[in-house]
């Protein structure tokens, strides 16, 4: 499959997510969780789960709620992210955020929801219940103390500090990271795929996730909002450690460079048809939005 044929499978997938709520009293927090959830987004996450199920010999129908799944809890971090009490930004997927149209309560629930439902998509789907299981405890561990979560609170910390380029690294494995890892290793899992597979993948993952945020902290600094569907400067304004900051433009592209050839080469540690994640980690490292 294409990205363009990933994304149309994964939005179809997630624009049928909490409908049935439509006429019950909660409906206003299934709206706000749907706003989010539909308001674009690369869906990048699950499209690493398809492939990677792909390539590991799964059946990538069968692995679609668990596609749906880690969009789902990223839209949640990406709700929480947005809150006034942490990055207090106001545009997302190019429509103003969570908070700013339901208010900071609603805003905060949808996220707490979708977080929950994103357990329950993966526990709820037709997948044998190992594989069930492997997949719900990856997803657990990324989303976590140790994983986004974690990494969201130490750059928290770091607010207004000067860290070094390995304290920024721990930050950024965990509050990006992580989840990419998790994006990779759940399609391995969902597939049944060997341990060999799923430690290629999570060195795939690792270090497209380092690229990525490296690539998004560059983007706050030299894109516009209209092309990004954010705001930029946000990091500035909020006193955030960047790679921007410690490297520079250029140091930036030559570190993604290097991080996105070691992703390619190390995905033929376990797998053969790797094209498509090739092809995907180069369009990261050039991504304008
Ligand atoms: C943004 O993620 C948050 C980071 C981890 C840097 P994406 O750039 O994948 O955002 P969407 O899903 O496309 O909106
Ligand atoms: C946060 O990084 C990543 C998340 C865990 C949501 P940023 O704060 O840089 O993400 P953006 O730039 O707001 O998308
Ligand atoms: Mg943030
Ligand atoms: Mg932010
Ligand atoms: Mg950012």
């Amino acid at each position: 499959m294409t990205a363009g044929e990933y994304k149309k499978l994964i939005d179809g997938a997630l624009e049928t997510c909490f409908k049935p709520f439509a006429a019950m009293p909660q409906e206003g927090l299934a709206e706000a969780m749907r706003y989010s959830l539909l308001a674009g987004g690369k869906r990048i996450r699950p499209m690493l789960v398809l492939e990677f199920c792909r390539i590991s010999g799964g059946d990538i129908n069968a692995a679609l709620p668990v596609a749906c799944a880690i969009e789902m809890l990223h839209t949640y971090s990406l709700i929480h992210d947005d809150l006034p009490c942490m990055d207090n930004d106001s545009l997302r997927r190019g429509k103003p955020t969570s908070h700013v149209v339901y208010g900071e309560c609603t805003a905060t629930l949808a996220g707490d929801a979708l977080q929950a439902e994103a357990f329950g998509a993966i526990l709820r789907s037709a997948l044998p219940a190992e594989r069930r299981a492997d997949c719900a405890e990856l997803l657990a561990g990324a989303a976590g103390l140790d994983g986004m979560c974690g990494g969201q609170y130490l750059d928290m910390l770091g607010e207004g500090k000067k860290l070094t380029e390995q304290e920024l690294t721990e930050i950024n494995s965990r509050k990006t990271g992580a989840l990419l890892v998790a994006a990779c290793q759940m399609g391995v899992a969902a597939a049944g795929g060997s341990e060999r597979m799923l430690a290629a993948a999570g060195h795939y993952g690792a270090s497209i996730g380092m690229a990525f945020q490296i690539r998004d902290d560059m983007l706050d600094v030299l894109s516009t909002d209209q092309e990004l569907g954010k705001p930029v400067g946000s990091d500035a304004q909020e006193n955030k450690n960047t790679y921007m900051a410690l490297l520079g433009a250029e140091g930036c592209t030559e570190t993604i460079e290097k991080l996105t050839d070691f992703a390619k080469n190390v995905l033929s540690e376990a797998f053969e048809d790797t094209a498509f994640l090739c092809d995907l980690a180069d369009s990261l490292a050039q991504r304008k939005s």
